[in-house]
Protein backbone atom coordinates (compact mmCIF):
# COMPACT_ATOMS: atom_id res chain seq x y z
CA UNK A 1 0.00 0.00 0.00
CA UNK A 2 2.20 3.30 -1.24
CA UNK A 3 2.15 6.10 1.60
CA UNK A 4 0.18 8.11 -0.09
CA UNK A 5 -3.02 6.12 -0.18
CA UNK A 6 -6.18 7.45 1.50
CA UNK A 7 -6.49 7.21 5.29
CA UNK A 8 -9.27 4.24 5.37
CA UNK A 9 -7.78 2.36 2.38
CA UNK A 10 -4.18 2.60 4.34
CA UNK A 11 -6.26 1.30 7.72
CA UNK A 12 -8.22 -1.54 5.80
CA UNK A 13 -5.18 -2.61 4.49
CA UNK A 14 -3.60 -3.30 7.86
CA UNK A 15 -6.36 -4.31 9.52
CA UNK A 16 -7.03 -6.59 6.81
CA UNK A 17 -3.20 -8.13 6.67
CA UNK A 18 -4.59 -9.03 10.71
CA UNK A 19 -7.52 -10.30 10.14
CA UNK A 20 -6.63 -13.23 7.76
CA UNK A 21 -4.91 -14.54 11.16
CA UNK A 22 -7.30 -13.80 13.67
CA UNK A 23 -10.79 -12.39 13.84
CA UNK A 24 -11.19 -8.55 15.00
CA UNK A 25 -13.81 -6.18 16.61
CA UNK A 26 -13.93 -2.17 17.23
CA UNK A 27 -14.13 -1.04 20.16
CA UNK A 28 -15.40 2.41 21.73
CA UNK A 29 -12.53 3.51 24.80
CA UNK A 30 -12.94 6.49 26.31
CA UNK A 31 -10.05 8.09 28.06
CA UNK A 32 -11.37 9.57 31.26
CA UNK A 33 -10.96 13.02 32.24
CA UNK A 34 -10.75 14.15 28.93
CA UNK A 35 -13.66 14.30 25.78
CA UNK A 36 -11.64 11.93 23.42
CA UNK A 37 -12.79 8.57 22.91
CA UNK A 38 -11.03 6.34 20.66
CA UNK A 39 -12.40 3.58 18.17
CA UNK A 40 -9.87 0.51 18.68
CA UNK A 41 -9.68 -2.69 16.52
CA UNK A 42 -8.62 -5.54 18.69
CA UNK A 43 -8.67 -9.18 18.21
CA UNK A 44 -11.48 -11.04 18.93
CA UNK A 45 -10.64 -14.37 20.32
CA UNK A 46 -7.76 -14.01 23.19
CA UNK A 47 -8.20 -17.99 23.84
CA UNK A 48 -7.30 -18.78 20.16
CA UNK A 49 -4.14 -16.86 20.43
CA UNK A 50 -3.32 -17.97 23.47
CA UNK A 51 -3.28 -21.07 22.12
CA UNK A 52 -1.23 -20.53 19.10
CA UNK A 53 1.44 -19.77 21.97
CA UNK A 54 1.50 -22.97 23.65
CA UNK A 55 4.68 -24.13 22.82
CA UNK A 56 6.82 -20.76 23.04
CA UNK A 57 9.57 -21.90 24.54
CA UNK A 58 9.58 -17.91 26.22
CA UNK A 59 6.28 -18.13 26.84
CA UNK A 60 5.61 -14.53 25.22
CA UNK A 61 1.76 -14.04 25.84
CA UNK A 62 -0.55 -11.95 23.63
CA UNK A 63 -0.99 -9.47 26.09
CA UNK A 64 -0.63 -7.19 23.28
CA UNK A 65 -4.48 -8.06 22.61
CA UNK A 66 -5.92 -6.73 25.99
CA UNK A 67 -7.53 -3.29 26.63
CA UNK A 68 -5.20 -2.77 30.16
CA UNK A 69 -6.01 0.04 32.35
CA UNK A 70 -2.55 1.38 32.18
CA UNK A 71 -2.20 2.35 29.12
CA UNK A 72 -5.41 4.31 29.11
CA UNK A 73 -4.51 5.99 32.19
CA UNK A 74 -0.76 6.78 30.55
CA UNK A 75 -2.94 8.36 27.48
CA UNK A 76 -5.04 10.31 30.04
CA UNK A 77 -1.77 11.92 31.71
CA UNK A 78 -0.43 12.69 28.27
CA UNK A 79 -4.08 14.16 27.13
CA UNK A 80 -3.57 16.64 30.65
CA UNK A 81 0.27 17.28 29.27
CA UNK A 82 0.94 17.42 25.87
CA UNK A 83 4.08 20.14 25.68
CA UNK A 84 5.77 17.56 27.92
CA UNK A 85 6.14 15.67 24.71
CA UNK A 86 4.90 18.08 21.62
CA UNK A 87 7.73 18.19 19.22
CA UNK A 88 10.22 15.58 21.02
CA UNK A 89 11.15 12.41 19.90
CA UNK A 90 9.27 10.00 21.95
CA UNK A 91 9.86 5.82 21.92
CA UNK A 92 7.33 3.61 23.49
CA UNK A 93 7.79 0.19 24.95
CA UNK A 94 4.89 -2.47 24.74
CA UNK A 95 2.80 -0.78 22.54
CA UNK A 96 -0.42 -2.80 22.71
CA UNK A 97 -3.07 -1.86 20.70
CA UNK A 98 -1.64 1.84 20.35
CA UNK A 99 -4.22 3.60 22.65
CA UNK A 100 -1.37 5.48 24.37
CA UNK A 101 0.31 5.82 20.97
CA UNK A 102 -2.83 7.39 19.13
CA UNK A 103 -2.83 10.25 22.31
CA UNK A 104 0.93 11.11 21.90
CA UNK A 105 0.80 11.24 18.40
CA UNK A 106 -2.02 13.74 18.85
CA UNK A 107 -0.08 15.76 21.31
CA UNK A 108 2.22 16.39 18.66
CA UNK A 109 5.03 13.90 19.71
CA UNK A 110 7.81 12.25 17.07
CA UNK A 111 6.78 8.59 18.18
CA UNK A 112 8.44 5.51 17.76
CA UNK A 113 6.09 2.85 18.93
CA UNK A 114 8.14 -0.90 20.23
CA UNK A 115 6.90 -3.99 20.60
CA UNK A 116 7.78 -8.03 20.19
CA UNK A 117 4.53 -8.85 18.46
CA UNK A 118 3.84 -7.44 14.93
CA UNK A 119 0.22 -8.10 15.46
CA UNK A 120 0.90 -5.17 17.94
CA UNK A 121 2.61 -2.92 15.69
CA UNK A 122 -0.09 -3.96 12.87
CA UNK A 123 -2.94 -2.50 15.25
CA UNK A 124 -1.10 0.38 16.64
CA UNK A 125 -0.37 1.98 13.25
CA UNK A 126 -4.06 1.01 12.27
CA UNK A 127 -5.75 2.42 15.72
CA UNK A 128 -3.53 5.56 15.41
CA UNK A 129 -3.99 6.49 11.53
CA UNK A 130 -7.71 5.68 12.44
CA UNK A 131 -7.13 8.61 15.39
CA UNK A 132 -4.60 10.79 14.30
CA UNK A 133 -4.82 10.29 10.37
CA UNK A 134 -0.77 9.66 10.92
CA UNK A 135 1.16 6.97 12.02
CA UNK A 136 4.19 6.50 14.56
CA UNK A 137 7.31 4.57 13.10
CA UNK A 138 7.48 0.93 14.54
CA UNK A 139 10.12 -0.49 15.74
CA UNK A 140 9.85 -4.69 16.44
CA UNK A 141 12.55 -4.96 19.92
CA UNK A 142 12.38 -7.59 22.29
CA UNK A 143 13.62 -5.22 25.77
CA UNK A 144 15.34 -8.68 27.12
CA UNK A 145 17.72 -8.08 23.87
CA UNK A 146 19.23 -4.77 24.57
CA UNK A 147 18.02 -2.21 22.83
CA UNK A 148 21.06 -1.58 19.73
CA UNK A 149 18.11 -1.04 17.51
CA UNK A 150 16.16 1.80 19.59
CA UNK A 151 19.74 3.60 20.67
CA UNK A 152 20.50 3.32 16.53
CA UNK A 153 17.57 5.35 16.42
CA UNK A 154 18.55 8.28 18.98
CA UNK A 155 22.13 8.17 19.64
CA UNK A 156 21.78 10.48 22.51
CA UNK A 157 18.90 9.16 24.00
CA UNK A 158 15.07 9.79 23.86
CA UNK A 159 13.97 12.66 26.09
CA UNK A 160 10.55 11.09 26.94
CA UNK A 161 9.94 7.24 27.19
CA UNK A 162 6.39 6.05 27.70
CA UNK A 163 5.55 2.73 29.29
CA UNK A 164 2.33 1.25 30.23
CA UNK A 165 2.45 -2.31 32.48
CA UNK A 166 5.14 -4.20 31.32
CA UNK A 167 6.45 -4.82 34.08
CA UNK A 168 4.31 -7.97 35.31
CA UNK A 169 7.25 -10.66 34.91
CA UNK A 170 10.18 -10.65 37.68
CA UNK A 171 12.62 -11.72 34.49
CA UNK A 172 11.73 -8.10 32.77
CA UNK A 173 13.12 -6.01 36.03
CA UNK A 174 16.91 -6.17 34.82
CA UNK A 175 16.59 -6.28 31.28
CA UNK A 176 14.19 -2.94 31.95
CA UNK A 177 16.07 -1.19 34.11
CA UNK A 178 19.16 -1.41 31.84
CA UNK A 179 17.10 -0.73 28.93
CA UNK A 180 15.47 2.68 29.71
CA UNK A 181 19.75 3.44 31.73
CA UNK A 182 20.35 3.26 28.29
CA UNK A 183 17.54 5.07 26.10
CA UNK A 184 16.51 7.63 28.24
CA UNK A 185 18.94 10.63 27.81
CA UNK A 186 20.24 12.36 30.34
CA UNK A 187 17.87 14.31 32.30
CA UNK A 188 15.04 12.69 30.45
CA UNK A 189 11.92 11.49 31.41
CA UNK A 190 10.57 7.90 31.61
CA UNK A 191 7.06 7.64 31.84
CA UNK A 192 6.06 4.53 33.82
CA UNK A 193 2.14 3.01 34.13
CA UNK A 194 1.07 0.35 36.51
CA UNK A 195 -1.26 -1.38 38.05
CA UNK A 196 0.41 -2.40 41.53
CA UNK A 197 2.15 -5.50 40.36
CA UNK A 198 5.33 -6.59 42.91
CA UNK A 199 7.86 -6.01 40.04
CA UNK A 200 7.21 -2.54 39.32
CA UNK A 201 7.78 -1.95 42.98
CA UNK A 202 11.19 -3.49 42.75
CA UNK A 203 11.88 -1.71 39.56
CA UNK A 204 10.79 1.88 41.21
CA UNK A 205 13.10 0.86 44.38
CA UNK A 206 15.73 -0.13 42.30
CA UNK A 207 15.67 3.19 40.12
CA UNK A 208 15.31 5.26 42.86
CA UNK A 209 18.48 3.82 43.94
CA UNK A 210 20.55 4.57 41.02
CA UNK A 211 19.72 8.37 41.02
CA UNK A 212 16.15 8.15 39.60
CA UNK A 213 13.59 10.90 40.88
CA UNK A 214 9.96 10.40 40.16
CA UNK A 215 6.79 12.26 40.61
CA UNK A 216 3.25 10.25 40.98
CA UNK A 217 -0.46 10.82 40.17
CA UNK A 218 -3.43 7.99 40.33
CA UNK A 219 -5.70 7.20 37.87
CA UNK A 220 -8.87 4.98 38.92
CA UNK A 221 -10.92 4.98 36.02
CA UNK A 222 -13.48 4.25 34.45
CA UNK A 223 -12.14 1.37 32.51
CA UNK A 224 -13.67 -0.03 29.65
CA UNK A 225 -14.08 -3.70 31.27
CA UNK A 226 -16.11 -3.88 34.37
CA UNK A 227 -13.72 -6.73 35.51
CA UNK A 228 -11.20 -4.08 36.07
CA UNK A 229 -13.24 -1.65 38.04
CA UNK A 230 -11.35 -1.01 41.41
CA UNK A 231 -8.33 -1.23 39.30
CA UNK A 232 -6.26 2.29 40.41
CA UNK A 233 -2.75 3.28 37.89
CA UNK A 234 -0.39 4.62 39.24
CA UNK A 235 1.86 7.11 36.83
CA UNK A 236 5.27 7.52 37.42
CA UNK A 237 6.95 10.19 35.69
CA UNK A 238 10.50 9.06 36.79
CA UNK A 239 13.81 11.74 35.63
CA UNK A 240 17.20 9.92 34.63
CA UNK A 241 20.24 11.70 36.64
CA UNK A 242 21.34 14.59 34.35
CA UNK A 243 25.20 13.53 34.97
CA UNK A 244 24.89 9.85 34.30
CA UNK A 245 27.48 8.30 32.62
CA UNK A 246 26.51 7.28 29.13
CA UNK A 247 27.54 2.75 28.72
C1 LIG B 1 0.31 -5.84 29.46
S1 LIG B 1 0.62 -5.40 27.80
C2 LIG B 1 0.45 -3.62 27.84
C3 LIG B 1 0.16 -3.03 26.50
C4 LIG B 1 -0.04 -1.52 26.47
N1 LIG B 1 1.14 -0.82 26.92
C5 LIG B 1 -1.22 -1.15 27.34
O1 LIG B 1 -1.02 -0.76 28.50
O2 LIG B 1 -2.36 -1.29 26.87
C6 LIG B 1 2.42 -5.57 27.64
C7 LIG B 1 2.93 -5.24 26.26
O3 LIG B 1 4.35 -5.40 26.24
C8 LIG B 1 4.74 -6.24 25.14
N2 LIG B 1 5.92 -7.01 25.57
C9 LIG B 1 5.96 -7.94 26.54
N3 LIG B 1 7.20 -8.42 26.69
C10 LIG B 1 7.97 -7.78 25.78
C11 LIG B 1 9.36 -7.85 25.43
N4 LIG B 1 10.20 -8.69 26.07
N5 LIG B 1 9.82 -7.04 24.46
C12 LIG B 1 8.97 -6.18 23.82
N6 LIG B 1 7.65 -6.08 24.08
C13 LIG B 1 7.15 -6.88 25.06
C14 LIG B 1 3.52 -7.11 24.88
O4 LIG B 1 3.48 -7.64 23.56
C15 LIG B 1 2.38 -6.13 25.16
O5 LIG B 1 2.05 -5.35 24.03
Amino acid sequence: MPSDASVPDRITALVESLYRRSPLRRDQVAIPGTATTLEIVRPVDIDALLDQVVDDPEQNLPYWAELWPSGIALATAIAHAPAQVRGLPVLELGSGLGITAAIALAAGADLIATDYAPESLLLTRANCLHHTGREPRTLRINWRDGGESVLAEAPGGFPVVLAADVLYERRDIEPLLALVDRIVAPGGMLWLAEPGRPPAATFLAEASRRGWTASTDRHDGPWPDPGDAGVVVAVHRLRRERSADRS
